[in-house]
């Protein structure tokens, strides 16, 4: 029996019925009637599911993009009988100008009782825009560090996979990357530098500012464990990134994550210093399978692979705590220069949608269905602006949500 993914996620008798009386009068059921067990007719019927999500659509591109991963859901529900549901959540620049603070306490309520969270993305532009002007803790910013903190959501996965379609894209040579390349960075989400100790005082008259990196041996254990779970899934090898010639909290990360490695003996782990991780994603991005590393290396290093990837558009992320929760977010940012003109990819939103699919509902079927309807599309020569090259059809946000749906149902 499968099991179901949250407490609250629950049965809907109704559509499940719906669903079971066709299947019964179909001629497969009919002809292999006998064969048949009661098991797998209550199978048929439980797996449909009520899904209570909670939306962050955010600022900039954010609401386009979203729009578009729920489309996308609501075609799933269609064909697979699931339903959606969805409640908007005010965070970023959007909370503050309601709410005068980037996420209010109602709103992490909110998103705690939900089974999962769809994010879109938060922020504006640094330079111009009035959120910018408040005080750090006030920043757009701070409501998704706050949220990440409050939720729990320790663990986050940023997949970067170079799409044969979009090989074009892709700024490496062709012999470097050789065959294409499918890597899973996990990164630590809730501990080191951001949120760490900090403060800025004047020294002897000199200004001076701290920041605390500090991690312990559970925060890493935690992590690591995840990170070679999903190592067993893949291709089972783990490169852990740290700044062990340096830093003692890299010291104690690499001394953790051997321990945990004795558990996972198929597993190959290697460590790897930060700096030279960085070099060899451009010059041999085919070697990695997982990469496990801290929060700050695992922000800059997962910008770095998604560049490598040539479509920033294209990439999901999802956040997890312990339990099937999840966050899912693309990997992009706010994009506040194309805001509003309904150009912006929606792909990286729809794939974290198919993430959460699978991480938090466990409906494998329904996020391969979500990736294939991708895949088809681009397979067709849709491209949004982000992507497009020659002799390509280039649509707008909407037009590609529209395929992918379509995809879906087909
Ligand atoms: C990310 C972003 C965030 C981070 C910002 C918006 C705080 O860059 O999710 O990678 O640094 O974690
Ligand atoms: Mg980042």
């Amino acid at each position: 029996m499968r099991p179901l993914p949250s407490e609250t996620a629950k049965i809907r008798t109704d559509a499940g019925f719906a669903r079971f009386v066709p299947w019964v009068r179909s001629r497969k059921f009919l002809e292999n009637f006998r064969e048949i067990s009661m098991d797998s007719i209550f199978d048929e019927w439980r797996h449909t599911m009520k899904c209570n999500l909670a939306v962050i659509s955010g600022d900039g591109i954010g609401p386009e993009i979203v729009a578009e991963a729920k489309k996308v859901l609501d075609a799933v529900g269609t064909v697979y009988g699931h339903e959606f549901s969805y409640t908007e959540v005010l965070m970023g620049g959007c909370s503050i100008d309601v709410h005068g603070v980037p996420l209010t306490d109602e709103a992490i309520e909110t998103a705690k009782a939900a089974d999962a969270v769809l994010m879109g993305s938060i922020g504006g532009n640094t330079s111009t825009s009035p959120w910018y002007k408040l005080p750090p803790d006030k920043r757009p910013e701070a409501g998704l560090l706050k949220l990440r903190k409050s939720l729990n959501l320790f663990a986050n996965l940023r997949p970067a996979v170079l799409y044969e379609e979009l090989k074009g894209a892709c700024p490496l040579k062709e012999e470097i990357m050789k065959d294409g390349f499918d890597m899973m960075i996990m990164r630590e989400l809730t501990g080191g530098l951001y949120f760490g100790e900090r403060k800025t005082v004047e020294e002897n008259g000199v200004l001076t500012a701290y920041d605390s990196l500090t991690y312990n041996e559970k925060e890493i254990r935690r992590i690591a464990r995840r990170a070679f779970d999903i190592a067993m899934k893949r291709k089972k090898k783990v490169t852990s990134v740290d700044k062990a010639n340096v830093l003692d909290s890299s010291r104690l990360w690499r001394k953790v994550v051997e321990e945990v490695a004795k558990d996972y003996p198929e597993v190959a782990l290697e460590h790897m210093l930060v700096d030279s991780c960085a070099m060899q994603l451009v010059k041999n991005p085919c070697q990695f399978d997982v990469i496990l590393t801290e929060n700050m290396f695992g922000d800059i290093l997962s910008d770095e692979a998604s560049m490598v990837t040539g479509s920033l558009g294209m990439l999901s992320s999802a956040s997890l705590n312990e339990t099937k929760f999840g966050l899912y977010e693309p990997s992009g940012g706010s994009a506040p220069d194309i805001a509003g003109k309904g150009i912006a990819n929606p792909i990286a939103t729809i794939l974290s949608a198919a993430m959460m699919l699978r991480y938090t509902f466990d409906l494998d079927k329904e996020a391969d269905a979500v990736e294939a309807a991708v895949k088809k599309v681009l397979e067709k020569g849709y491209r949004t602006i982000d992507i497009m090259s020659e002799g390509k059809q280039q649509v707008g946000t909407k037009e590609m949500g529209d395929l992918i749906a379509a995809e879906i149902k087909n």
